[in-house]
């Protein structure tokens, strides 16, 4: 793949100079849905689709952007001070972003760079496309002029510039999959401390099937914002009953005892999900590191429950294709992944039953929906940095 993008580079922008490869990918989140802004766990982990980029230096403070996925939109020549914050949401408003959270954040970056991409993964599917179009210029900065920031740091400042610059209030979870993936782990997130613990997947039999509803969650913005302040909301109120600096620092046995104090049942709900989601994530990490799969799927399957009726970000399709699976012999557990309202489900399979699980979930779909759904096997793997 990356060979087709520096072929690309070489053919639009010259052959010369210090040329150099990234690659930031894409994340599946297991469990731990709307959790991440409610300093509770996450456990995604970074896939193998992605953004590939080539990149070289320039001596000006321009940037010549092609993405090979939207030729439509031509290079994009832009002037690295000019970047303020709006809400376009096109895949340069996203690159440009990070070079404004380096900026406002004491980076100094000296100069502009040329750069073509390429994305392998499907856009608005809940697959965190877009941290992994953050990652790219986080990378290809920190390279390109040695700025002295980890990938820990590049993971903050893709959320920085989607929050500031993109006008998106999201967690900290996609870009840190992203950043921190790790070959065949997924990424045990304290979103609270940003203490984290790689678990290897170590599925032998298994496999982990990802469903794409077709259907985009592009007019999530919004209603993911409302989410992050009816929760917010309900913390205020029960911070006037209990101490807790967050949902993610209460328990099942806390959130019953403390909830009368939410006022607005809205809020209630969606508190209940954050709190039960947290616990949720923890003890399905739990029953992964002990090999019991089997509670880990149940799990899954409570967790798409609760964001269908308590934090209401699914969609009839991807209820449908919860649904559909959970009926399938040799499935584990099924949940909606992401941001939610759209996108994608993630299911673990037992590998011998893949086949049948596409070919029935891709018939029932459409038989309920009218839609055709497309799988990818999820294969779980490293986070964005130079690959040449
Ligand atoms: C989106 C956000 C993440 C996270 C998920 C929901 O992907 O970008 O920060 O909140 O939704 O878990």
């Amino acid at each position: 793949m990356i060979e087709k993008v520096l072929e690309e580079f070489k053919n639009r922008f010259g052959a010369e100079g210090d040329i150099r490869c990234y690659f930031a990918p894409g994340r599946v989140n297991l469990i731990g849905e709307h959790t991440d802004y409610n300093g509770g766990h996450v456990f995604p982990c970074a896939l193998s689709m992605g953004n590939y980029a080539v990149a070289r230096k320039r001596d000006d403070r321009k940037v010549r952007w092609f993405n090979m996925t939207y030729p439509d939109n031509g290079v994009k020549v832009l002037e690295i001070d000019s970047f303020a914050p709006n809400d376009n949401g096109l895949w340069y408003d996203y690159q440009a972003g990070v070079i404004w959270a380096l900026k406002e954040n004491g980076h100094e970056i000296p100069s502009g760079y040329d750069m073509v991409m390429l994305s392998t993964m499907p856009a608005g599917s809940g697959l965190s496309a877009s941290a992994s179009i953050e990652e790219i210029p986080a990378v290809i900065c920190k390279d390109l002029f040695d700025l002295p920031i980890d990938m820990v740091e590049c993971a903050k400042l893709g959320q920085y510039s989607e929050n500031n610059y993109n006008g998106m209030n999201c967690g900290i979870m996609d870009q840190f999959a992203s950043a921190m993936g790790k070959k065949d782990c997924a990424i045990f997130l304290d979103t609270a401390t940003l203490e984290y613990d790689y678990v290897p997947l170590n599925l032998k039999d298994e496999k982990i099937v990802i469903t794409n509803s077709k259907v985009k969650h592009q007019l999530a913005g919004s209603a993911y914002n409302d989410r992050r302040r009816e929760s917010e909301e309900a913390l205020k109120d029960l911070q006037t009953v209990v101490q807790i600096a967050s949902l993610g620092e209460l328990d099942e046995e806390g959130f019953e005892k403390h909830k009368d104090a939410i006022g607005n049942e809205i809020n209630k709900k969606r508190a209940k999900h954050a709190v039960y989601e947290n616990q949720r994530t923890i003890h399905a990490v739990e029953a992964l590191k002990k090999g019991d799969l089997e509670a880990f799927g149940k799990l899954m399957n409570e967790s798409h429950v609760s964001l269908r009726d308590d934090y209401e970000v699914s969609c009839p399709e991807l209820d449908v294709l919860a649904e559909e699976a959970w009926k399938i012999d040799g499935v584990i557990g099924s949940r909606m992944t992401g941001g939610g309202f759209g996108g994608c489900t993630v299911s673990i399979v037992k590998s011998d039953r893949v086949d049948a699980f596409k070919e029935t979930i891709s018939k029932n779909y459409k038989e309920r929906t009218g839609l055709d759904c497309e799988f990818y096997i999820a294969d779980a793997g490293d986070g964005a940095g130079r690959i040449g």
